[in-house]
């Protein structure tokens, strides 16, 4: 199965404009507690580097593009942001990084639980180990 899961947005605009509306847990499989966003991002500078515990996160590149690498300790796939109408739904425990930001790129980012550094795993190997933790458990 893939790991990519892009969710199609309905484009409410007309010829006045582009108009995207999300409703948490109506459009979605979680209830919106927080929203960020990445923009004015440095050139050739990656992101993310992490995974989450326990957060499912909705990211939309609302202006520009940018690349995102989604891995799961077994896979890795690499997906392109272009459109505003396109959300790539990340579950938890799935490694993140974001490369190859446009100039103008402006990355939304709905996400499922407030702010939590303790939810974060930012070692790679840690990463791994926590997959085959949950693994050996099963
Ligand atoms: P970080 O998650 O490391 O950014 P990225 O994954 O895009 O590389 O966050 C950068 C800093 O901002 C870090 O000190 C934590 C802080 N931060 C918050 O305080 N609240 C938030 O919602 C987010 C996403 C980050």
């Amino acid at each position: 199965m893939s790991l990519i899961k892009l969710i199609d947005l309905p484009d409410l605009g007309d010829e006045r404009g582009g108009l995207v509306s999300i409703e948490g847990t109506v459009d979605l499989s979680f209830e919106i507690k927080r929203v960020y966003f990445l923009y004015n991002t440095t050139s050739n500078c990656a992101r993310g580097y992490h995974a989450h515990k326990n957060l499912k996160q909705l990211a939309i590149c609302v202006n520009g593009q940018c690349d995102f690498i989604l891995d799961d300790g077994n896979s890795r796939e690499t997906v392109k942001l272009s459109s505003p109408t396109k959300g790539l739904l990340i579950e938890n425990m799935i490694w993140r990084e974001m490369h190859n930001f446009s100039h103008d790129c402006v990355l939304m980012v709905l996400a499922s639980e407030l702010y939590n550094e303790s939810d974060y795993i930012r070692d790679y190997s840690d990463f791994l180990n926590s997959k085959s933790c949950n693994k050996d458990t099963k």
